[in-house]
């Protein structure tokens, strides 16, 4: 599948049509999840790729093998793009499904099961500025113009995947909707990654001994992933994501907005964030601690 400049609009969202179709979308929010599923759910650039490493670590109970030989959206495909059916179909289970899709889109094929749900968020100008990057990267996301102008869309919501905001906010409001709902953000997973692997095989019900997890953590630190061929996106061709124009792991940092905001641009993000979270009590960090 190619189609890299062909765009699919799904409920007034729009998504890449290099991946997704109506058929494939459709078949996402009419899937039937299973309760032994475990759903990693994200806004892009919140870390996913993460998300999705730290659970094939903790199923392993900290044995690298899978994590370096199965390409992570083998072990986790999205369930909304063209190839998930065949790689549900082929899982022994647990199955391990990733979703960028918003809560209204979801909601109703997922509070029929038990499944697991592991929310991961971000801090909004670190996902800005990351998606950003991955627009120069990726061949199959549109033309994203200079940083301003692609803030702008991203505030507006008018990019691939919808609004940051909506995304968040369905998701955290409605977590008493779904029975078994783990919310955790990149900033902590970035701050304590021993603690959120506790955390994530506290919530699996897998408990991992103290060297499992040990072993774990450093198979999930950035600098091992990194080098992961399975996780790097290395193996995607460079017609379809364009090495030589910037990494996938790129850097890694809480706060990395700062080297590309301007102090107007924050402002202008400040003000948006104020008025669209004013009815939500999450709270994010914004930078690193040891540089506040
Ligand atoms: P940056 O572009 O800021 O470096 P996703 O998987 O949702 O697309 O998110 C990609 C972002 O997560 C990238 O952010 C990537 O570097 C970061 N990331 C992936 N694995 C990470 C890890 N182990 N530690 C810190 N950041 C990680």
């Amino acid at each position: 599948m190619s189609r890299l400049d062909v765009t699919e609009t799904f409920h007034s969202i729009t998504f890449p049509g290099h991946l997704h179709t109506q058929d494939s979308l459709n078949y996402a929010t009419n899937f039937k999840f299973q309760d032994t599923d475990t759903v990693i759910v994200t806004y892009p650039k919140s870390g996913t790729t993460w998300m999705q490493e730290i659970l094939s670590l903790v199923l392993s109970k900290g044995d690298p093998t899978i994590a370096q030989t199965q390409p992570n959206w083998a072990r986790a495909p999205w369930l909304e793009q063209y190839y998930s059916p065949d790689v549900l179909n082929a899982s022994k289970g647990p199955r391990i499904i990733t979703t960028h899709l918003p809560y209204r889109l979801l909601a109703p094929a997922l509070k029929q099961s038990k499944a697991k749900v592991i929310y991961v968020a971000r801090n909004l100008k670190d996902v800005s500025v990351s998606y950003y990057h991955f627009h120069n990267v990726a061949k199959f996301l549109p033309d994203q113009g200079t940083f301003s102008e692609f803030l702008n869309a991203f505030l507006e919501g008018s990019v691939h995947y919808g609004s940051w905001f909506d995304h968040v906010k369905g998701w955290t409001s409605h977590s008493k909707d779904i029975q078994n709902f783990l919310y955790v953000t990149y900033e902590e997973m970035w701050q304590d990654l021993h603690g959120a692997l506790q955390k994530v095989s506290r919530f699996l019900q897998c408990p991992l001994t103290e060297d499992e997890l040990i072993r774990a953590q450093k198979h999930c630190s950035f600098n091992s992933m990194k080098e992961n061929a399975m996780v790097n996106y290395t193996l995607i061709p460079q017609e379809i994501m364009d090495h030589s124009k910037g990494k996938f792991m790129r850097k890694g940092k809480v706060g990395d907005w700062k080297n590309i905001f301007t102090e107007e641009q924050s402002f202008l993000v400040d003000d948006v964030y104020s008025s669209q979270m004013a009815d939500s009590s999450l709270k994010f960090l914004w930078e690193c601690p040891a540089e506040i």
